[in-house]
């Protein structure tokens, strides 16, 4: 890995054993893009790389007198500025006190060295080790704005991926009001690229979108106040014909938990500019003399041998240099939580009766999900009063988790620390607390507000409430959800011309108090949530090591959902858990074994009572739990490959496979969707496996038993029996609908 600088020519070389990324600073102060892609040999000059016309362009302004084509208009920048002759979609608008938006940034400086410097209040990815990684530092300076303009991009060595963000400083005697100022930008030359991003709703997160780029621009945001369930804060340019095993992706992923706008837009030149940071809609932020404003880093990552590459990178940057705490590298327990078993109808008698049960069967943590605090029996009220409901439990969570303990099981407790009923004692003492408009009804949504958390007495009300409990009670996991999304922004601490923070303030409110107590609580293993995957981003998971991935957990849909979000997120990221049927989000009915088989693939756990099941089933369940133990080390942290993608052929089959590192030993999943009479054969493929190691599969239903790596992954694994047999009552079961197989494959 290293940074080169070529004085004769102001150009920056970013290059590692897999990738280069090239910056020119151009005749004007402006800084040019010249490449982002696979690794090129270091040459002393790459301006040949620079895309300039050599005739006027009619209607584009020119930047240097005298130099016909050289127009901001057409050139590929790395954080264009509005107003002076690029007509395209700006990385930031800065409003002046005269009224003017153009701006003069300019190169001014350039620092490089060994460690990325850390950005304050804000999630991101970190270096063990200074020698991970380098950073260059270019300054870009408005000399009559006396402001400052710095702009980082971080190489690493071990990975095809480099982190950028932006910082504004203002040394200036006036105040500037950022109207816009993104993460990051850039301008990619001509190609043949087309737009992924992961689209959906509450329930069906994360699902894969592929959108052709034409003469336009596309955004994807957020203006919910949340990452948001309906857009992931991740956009993919897709050479096309790319897939998961060939060609060429480049990732973009913020690292931010709200409102977002990344964009796509290809000029009338045929270039594409990619940007991405906080959202501008709703947004300005007053920088006062002396103040800097830090934007959000994105983490961007190539790949150019298909998207597992992609994003086998993005999970293990993750794992190593995004998740803290002790939980980082640490498999998760099998856990049993009782909101599908009870949702708000339970007292203490009922869960120790689901609890006992569970322990038998070899789940290791019991969570006791919404309804145990305040007068919390419905929706309605009780969420802000962070105290036990003794009409449930007669002895407290204090009482509860003691008795959990006692029975050899670890205890955690949900919590929606973000939120408040109007009908609660908290509500009542401050109403000011929500976010609200003064003289005006507040809108609802679930019944509940949101507490402006940039307020900071509303954090330490918090605080102390939580970690009173936490450090009462015998605790070891945390379940942090946030049921809604935001309406009615208004903070009572702000004056009117601030108000356009108050979402980004909410924000970083949540990450300070998530700092707080996940600082004071290290052996605490925290699962982020929001009804679900609202929230999923790598905000959160430089917080909380895992998230609740959906509220949805039918077999059938995770498998979308699961496939989607993997495709940035890691698996052990993942809540995954094993539900009741009749499923209670669609209604459908899957075995046991195919509930287990996709829940395997994530921080996996049960979401039923256990006591309601057959004996039949509850020997799976005891079997799924060996399997699991046995193998989660594998499951979690091994590398995964996906195989067949939900999101196509027609949603009929899907698999992935989890590989550990020195390839001895893989776990594949293979779900079948819908079964057809009468079928033709059918196979399945391994990849990520030796080619030349010999690995020996014991499954009843496949035929052979010893096989080669490369066997496995080219020819396929052949099943015994694959049509349903009108006699065979037995196996209807393991073919039909929603059938599945899990098949462990290990070296000899
Ligand atoms: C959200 C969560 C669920 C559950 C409920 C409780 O929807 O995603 O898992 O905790 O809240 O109200």
């Amino acid at each position: 890995m290293n940074i080169f600088f070529n004085s004769n020519n102001m150009e920056f070389h970013l290059q590692n054993d897999k990738i280069s990324y090239i910056i020119k600073v151009l005749g004007t102060g402006d800084l040019g893009h010249l490449y982002f892609g696979k690794r090129l040999n270091h040459r002393e000059n790459f301006s040949n790389m620079l895309q300039i016309f050599e005739h006027q362009v009619p209607y584009t302004p020119e930047q240097i007198d005298g130099v016909s084509g050289f127009a901001l208009d057409t050139l590929k920048q790395e954080f264009p500025a509005f107003g002076t002759g690029d007509y395209r979609e700006p990385a930031y608008v800065i409003l002046q006190e005269n009224g003017s938006r153009v701006t003069d940034y300019k190169f001014s400086k350039y620092e490089i060295f060994n460690r990325k410097p850390s950005l304050k209040g804000l999630p991101q990815t970190y270096l063990e080790n200074d020698d991970e990684a380098k950073t260059l530092q270019i300054t870009l300076k408005d000399k009559h704005l006396n402001s400052e303009i710095i702009l980082s991009y971080t190489i690493y060595k071990n990975y095809p991926i480099i982190t950028r963000n932006s910082n504004i400083i203002n040394n200036g005697s006036s105040p500037l009001t950022l109207e816009r100022f993104l993460s990051f930008n850039m301008d990619i030359p001509q190609k043949n690229y087309e737009l992924m991003h992961l689209s959906g709703a509450w329930a069906r997160e994360r699902h894969v979108v592929t959108t052709p780029i034409n003469q336009n621009r596309i955004s994807i945001d957020s203006k919910r106040g949340a990452s948001s369930s309906n857009n992931n804060p991740f956009i993919a340019l897709k050479e096309i014909g790319a897939d998961e095993f060939k060609g060429e992706y480049i990732g973009v992923n913020l690292v931010y938990s709200g409102n977002f706008l990344a964009q796509v837009e290809k000029d009338h030149y045929d270039n594409i500019r990619i940007n991405m940071g906080i959202n501008p809609f709703n947004f300005s932020w007053i920088l006062e003399k002396d103040e800097t404003f830090e934007a959000p880093e994105v983490v961007m990552c190539y790949s150019d041998s298909g998207l597992n590459t992609l994003s086998q990178n993005y999970h293990k940057f993750y794992q190593n240099n995004l998740i803290r705490g002790e939980w980082k590298h640490k498999a998760r327990p099998i856990l049993i939580n009782n909101w599908e078993a009870t949702y708000f109808d339970f007292d203490e008698d009922k869960i120790v009766q689901i609890a006992i049960k569970a322990k038998e069967l070899g789940v290791e943590l019991f969570v006791l999900d919404d309804g145990w605090f305040g007068t919390r029996n419905g929706d309605t009220s009780g969420l802000g009063d962070w105290w036990s409901n003794l009409s449930k439990l007669p002895s407290g969570v204090e009482g509860l988790s003691k008795k959990i303990d006692e029975m050899g099981m670890k205890f955690g407790l949900w919590f929606e620390p973000e939120m408040v009923n109007p009908d609660t004692d908290l509500y009542r003492q401050h109403p000011e607390w929500a976010l609200s408009i003064p003289n005006r009804k507040p809108t609802l949504s679930r019944n509940q507000l949101t507490l402006d958390l940039g307020r900071a007495e509303v954090r330490d009300y918090l605080y102390e409430k939580l970690s009173k409990i936490l450090r009462e009670s015998k605790i070891s996991y945390i379940k942090w959800d946030m049921n809604r999304n935001m309406t009615d922004v208004w903070s009572g601490v702000l004056e009117g011309k601030r108000q356009g923070e108050t979402a980004h303030r909410y924000i970083l409110g949540v990450y300070d108090l998530m700092e707080r107590l996940t600082t004071e609580f290290p052996h605490i293993l925290f699962e982020s949530c929001a009804g679900g995957g609202n929230r999923f981003d790598a905000g959160m998971l430089y917080y909380m090591p895992q998230i609740w991935t959906s509220d949805d957990t039918d077999a059938v849909e995770r498998l979308k959902i699961q496939y989607g979000t993997s495709i940035i997120y890691p698996i052990s990221s993942m809540g995954a858990h094993v539900s009741a049927v009749p499923n209670h989000q669609t209604g459908r009915i899957t075995s046991i074994d195919t509930r287990a088989n996709v829940a395997f693939f994530g921080a996996f756990g049960y979401e039923l009572d256990l006591n309601h099941i057959t004996d039949d089933e509850a020997n799976s369940v005891k079997r799924q739990i060996e399997f699991f133990k046995e193998n989660r080390e594998l499951l979690q942290f091994g590398t995964f490959h996906r195989i067949e993608s939900p999101f196509e052929n027609g949603f009929q089959n899907v698999s992935w496979i989890m590989v550990n590192k020195d390839q001895s030993e893989a776990i594949l999943g293979v779900y079948r969707i819908h079964s057809i009479p009468n079928p033709s054969f059918d196979k399945a493929f391994a990849a990520g496996l030796n080619p030349d190691f010999k690995y020996k599969i014991e499954h009843e239903d496949i035929l052979g038993e010893i096989f080669y790596g490369d066997e496995l992954m080219y020819s396929g694994i052949k099943f015994r029996k694959i049509g349903i047999d009108t006699h065979d009552s037995k196996n209807l079961e393991k073919l039909g609908d929603y059938s599945s197989k899990i098949i462990k494959i290990t070296k000899i």
